[in-house]
């Protein structure tokens, strides 16, 4: 397993929608192995295969929280329902030093595929339902700063943080 180099905004791989994996291939199997250990290394909770500079519909996330080093892969993951909204910061590692505010639905439900290529479904709430949105965000070329919230009362808050 391989550490990748991080993307970091302004690369135009960041801004390109990723594509389908057609065939989990044992290209495949390392992409995600690396991406796992790229993911940890860094101290994430959730990376892109994008941000590792391939566009391909792949995301890692790590289970349990950040204590754990647990990987999981979602590949070609697609929201197929969402319920309520919340509003919390959220950073990114193609991002350093930059974080803000996000409203992203409540609880979701994704469909993917697994490592071995079984269809799969997810159900997933607050920080968890968070980073797979993010994460699926990445596959779409779109950001959190694309979404951050600039209410007033939070602009100075938002601001020391930048
Ligand atoms: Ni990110």
């Amino acid at each position: 397993m391989a550490v990748l180099n991080i993307r970091e905004i302004g690369d135009p791989v960041l801004r390109t929608r990723a594509k389908d994996v057609v065939k989990i291939t044992d290209k495949t199997l390392r992409l995600i192995d690396n991406m796992c250990s790229t993911m940890i290394e860094n101290e994430g909770i959730g990376l892109a295969a994008p941000q590792v500079g391939v566009s391909q519909r792949v995301i890692v996330l790590r289970e349990g929280g950040e204590d754990e080093n647990n990987c999981r892969a979602l590949i070609n993951p697609k929201i197929v329902e969402q319920k309520g909204k919340k509003t919390a910061e959220e950073g990114c590692l193609s991002i350093p030093d930059r974080r803000g505010l996000v409203a992203r639905a409540k609880k979701i439900t994704v469909k993917a595929l697994n490592k071995k290529g079984e269809k799969i479904s997810i159900q997933a709430e607050e920080m968890l339902a968070r980073v797979i949105q993010h994460e699926i965000d990445h596959l779409n070329g779109v950001l959190f700063v694309d979404k951050l919230i600039e209410m007033e009362d939070q602009f100075d808050n938002l601001t020391k943080t930048r």
